[in-house]
């Protein structure tokens, strides 16, 4: 690559994972991770250690098995955090350190009731405490986005002289605006002497949908790194979306100083595993990975595409990984070319008896489906790996649902719920509604439902129906998905898959609250 190299830091798993309702599992986090490190992304913030024994587990199993990509973990700016990151990251082939702390007079005064001066000697302890578990050690003034400039020039200039490498710039509220962000990282760059030590990495929240025009912005003003998160998954509205800015940077070479080192043909597959896994569906028109980013509705333009394929496309479907070759198997496929469309469509499978299950699972599918599509394969995988997590809790063993003009639906669900077989019997306003209350029939759960949604995974009557339901309880958010071509089914998958993950233990703390800072 002849031009300068732009780092790619995704956060998917640290700040996508702060998104309400996306929490993962440590197992769901490995298979994030290995799809990252598949499509060669730089740098992979596993997560926050001392958040929880789940996170901190998560980050030490992600050490452990990514070999080529620097694995980070946050911590506050306090000895506690970081002594926690430093150990959950000690068998990582290549481990960073993410510190941070408030520098907004908004934040030092009403959040960490901290003086300038204290947050300033806080911040430079923690880089140098840092230093002892790593040599790679990234700072960020949270907040910087609405942050005094000469106190940023300060702070930014003692923490590269106590051995921070790389220096994040985050627009925490995504308040700022791109000509104003990216002003911001040419002055830091300009105005801090020893500036060229350390590489300067932006941090864009997308609360006025502009995290990716300031993350650009940033770009084009001299960072080096850009932090963020598949489909765009954070903190409210998001974090810069990384499928936006890498198609972004390597569509726009003619404008852009500098390139990135991704396998981009990976970006579909890791965006339908975060959407899986998270529930959090990708709207149809989203840009890069949306399912009409590369469709042709108008005569008009599907006339020009087929002519000239630069007349509306300004990239190739196949960079991003959608393949042309839609329908793939049916009924008659055997094993060996599931197993290639497995490889092709870059779905990890673990084992010989996963393989296996997953292949039971496309003949039952081919059974009630005459095409099975690329999507289909992704839905199903993505079904019965969630599975697998949580099997030992709740699982769906049989259920009968009858609907009738004239009669109230109804609905018998028979669950394993504590290791035992349990069957219970309820009417609703429809199908769903009669499954759920039977379902709650069973384990009284006391949840509130939160969000129900249906979408079909590909087109046609018979196709997968996808479910997505988040429940609440206690101020505890989950989603839930679960897939199948019969809707109520897959509503009854969606709602356990959700109360299971209910049911696992998880008390988080959350990184931008600051008790023992
Ligand atoms: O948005 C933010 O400020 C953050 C920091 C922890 C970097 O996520
Ligand atoms: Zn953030």
């Amino acid at each position: 690559m002849s031009k300068e190299k732009l780092i790619i830091f995704d956060t998917t798993l640290r700040d996508g994972e702060q998104s309400p309702g996306a929490s993962m599992t440590p197992e769901e986090k490995l298979r994030i991770a290995k799809a990252l490190e598949k499509m060669k992304v730089d740098i992979i913030e596993a997560g926050f250690p001392v958040s929880s024994e789940g996170d901190f587990l998560a980050v030490q199993g992600i050490a452990r098995a990514v070999k080529n990509s620097v694995v980070c973990g946050l911590a506050r700016a306090n000895d506690l955090d970081i002594n926690r990151a430093g150990e959950a990251l000690k068998d990582a082939n290549a481990a960073r350190i993410h510190t941070f702390i408030a520098t907004s007079p908004l934040h030092m005064r009403d959040k960490l009731q901290m003086t300038p001066d204290q947050v300033f000697e806080q911040a430079i302890k923690a880089v140098k405490l840092a230093r002892n578990f790593t040599d790679n050690v990234e700072f960020s003034p949270e907040d910087a986005g609405r942050s005094d400039l000469d106190f940023l020039c300060r702070v930014i200039e003692a923490v590269i002289n106590a051995g921070a490498t790389t220096i994040n710039i985050p627009d925490t509220v995504g308040y700022n605006l791109p000509q104003q962000y990216g002003e911001t990282i040419r002055q830091l760059i300009e105005r801090v002497p020893n500036s060229h030590k350390a590489i300067f990495s932006t941090h864009c929240h997308n609360d006025l949908g502009m995290a990716v025009a300031n993350s650009l912005a940033g770009v084009m003003n001299g960072a080096r790194q850009v932090e963020c998160s598949i489909n765009g998954l954070g903190e409210r509205a998001g974090n810069a979306a990384l499928e936006e800015i890498v198609m972004a940077v390597r569509t726009r070479q003619d404008m852009l100083p500098c390139d990135v080192g991704l396998d981009t043909t990976q970006i579909m597959t890791c965006s339908k595993l975060v959407s899986g896994i998270t529930g959090f569906a990708v709207q149809p028109n989203k840009a890069i990975v949306g399912a009409n980013a590369f469709a042709h509705e108008s005569g008009i333009h599907q006339d020009g595409v087929l002519k000239s394929r630069e007349t509306y496309e300004i990239m190739r479907a196949q960079d991003v990984g959608l393949s042309s070759n839609k329908i793939v198997l049916g009924k008659l496929s055997g094993r060996s070319a599931f197993k290639a469309r497995l490889e092709t469509l870059n779905v990890a499978i673990d084992s010989e008896e996963e393989l296996n299950k997953a292949f039971r699972r496309f003949k039952d599918l081919a059974d009630k489906k005459s095409e099975i599509f690329d999507e289909d394969i992704h839905a199903l995988v993505s079904d019965f790996k969630m599975e697998e997590t949580f099997a030992e809790c709740i699982k769906l063993i049989s259920m009968k649902a009858c609907s009738e003009t004239g009669e109230v639906p109804q609905s018998t669900v028979t669950l394993l719920f504590d290791e035992e077989e349990k069957t219970a019997h309820a009417t609703g306003g429809g199908l769903v509604d009669a499954t759920f209350k039977a379902i709650e029939e069973i384990v009284a759960s006391d949840t509130n439902l939160q969000l129900y949604s249906v979408s079909n995974v590909t087109q046609g009557t018979d196709s997968l129906g996808e479910v997505a339901v988040r429940l609440e309880k206690a101020g505890r958010i989950v989603n839930g998905q679960g897939s199948d071509t019969d809707i109520a089914i897959a509503s009854a998958k969606a709602y356990i898959n959700a109360l299971n993950k209910l049911i696992a233990p998880m008390d988080r703390i959350h990184p931008q609250t600051y008790e023992g800072v």
